[in-house]
């Protein structure tokens, strides 16, 4: 089954065509970070002035990769949400129209799923049950994942999500848009202890939810105190910040994972891409027997190929959504079935 995936809910324009929910055939990304970069931040009305422009060569462009045409498509998946109202609307307006003029089935994903579903694209993908830490510029969450399609939130941000917080952070010394991998880079040179954090929901009582506003604020007031760093200081700040967040999504994770026995942990969503991240959760992997999984660098911000993958399998079990469906800024992840 070949399934056409179109996602739009940030600052990226995506189209993918997958097989199965597991071979790629082809995916294109239309960034827009020279659009947002000079903002410090994604302007929302900008980004869908940009899906608008960008959106149907994207979907030429994949079909052209894949050397497929429409008629070679089965299905078509669009993100319906969350994310950012305008922005989404591009895609699933695209989508739907391709399905009303072909005929085509079409589903709508979650954003979330979507991300849960890019390790699926990977050769050695995880088994169920398993748990999911998805970090990204809008969630900060642990999910566990009993099937493709079948999900229990356990636990979330209350506050920022750890991607915002790297954005935040990265604005607030200088370092511009997009903040995660500028942090990543400066902190190459920094010492993780040079600069004393909190280290914020890690006591016993917090549960499995995650808070990164405070620790946001923390830095606010280093800088105040200490003027924007340069230099060593600056990579120092970084360093210090960037394993803080560190820490504390991966102390939660193995707390979580040893609490529900589950054996194996994939990590999803943009700041999955960060290699600290990647080191740290491998290394406590092995520490503490759980296996972890995790996407390509390149699939863990958005993508396309993702959201065709997730949809495969709502399709696959026969589900389909009408013309009439809407983005959704708040749509719920879809959980156990009746
Ligand atoms: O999943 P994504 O592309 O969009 C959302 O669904 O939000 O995630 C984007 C987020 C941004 O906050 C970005 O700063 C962060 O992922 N990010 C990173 C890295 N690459 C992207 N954060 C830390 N380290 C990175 N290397
Ligand atoms: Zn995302």
């Amino acid at each position: 089954m070949l399934i056409l995936g179109l996602e739009s809910s940030c600052d990226e324009t995506a189209a993918a065509i997958v097989e199965d929910g597991r071979r790629v055939c082809s995916e294109v990304v239309a960034s827009q970070i020279e659009v947002h970069a000079r903002f410090g931040g994604v302007v929302p009305e900008l980004a869908s002035r940009a899906h608008v422009v960008n959106v149907v060569p994207v979907l030429r462009a994949a079909l052209l990769e894949a050397e497929l045409t429409l008629d070679d498509i089965d299905g078509v998946a669009v993100t319906q949400g969350p994310g950012l109202v305008g922005a989404l609307l591009v895609a699933m307006q695209a989508g739907k129209a391709v399905a009303y003029a072909r005929g085509l089935p079409l589903v709508g994903v979650h954003h979330l799923e979507g991300h849960m579903t890019a390790i699926f694209l990977e050769e050695e993908p995880p088994p169920f049950p398993h748990l999911a830490l998805v970090v990204s510029g809008g969630h900060s969450s642990l999910i566990v994942a009993h099937d493709h399609g079948v999900f229990e939130e356990i636990g979330a941000t209350r506050d920022d999500a750890a991607g915002e917080a790297f954005d935040k952070v990265a604005k607030l010394v200088g370092l511009g848009y997009p903040g995660g991998i500028a942090i990543q880079e400066a902190a190459e040179a920094g010492d993780p202890a040079g600069v004393a954090l909190p280290r914020p929901m890690t006591g016993k009582q917090t549960g499995d939810d995650f808070s990164f506003s405070g620790l946001k604020t923390a830095v606010l007031n280093h800088v105040r105190k200490n003027g924007v760093p340069t230099g060593s200081a600056l990579a120092d700040l970084c360093a210090s910040f960037q394993a803080t967040v560190v820490e504390v999504l991966v102390r939660k994770t193995r707390k979580a994972v040893r609490r529900l026995q589950l054996e194996h942990v994939q990590v999803c969503g943009g700041v999955a891409a960060n290699a600290a991240l990647r080191e740290e959760l491998r290394r406590v992997g092995e520490e503490w027997d759980f296996s972890v999984f995790t996407p390509r660098i390149d699939r863990c911000t958005d993508n396309a190929a993702m959201i065709a993958a997730a949809g495969f399998h709502h399709l696959r079990r026969g589900e389909r959504a009408g013309l009439d469906m809407n983005a959704d800024s708040s749509l719920p992840l879809p959980g156990p079935r009746p």
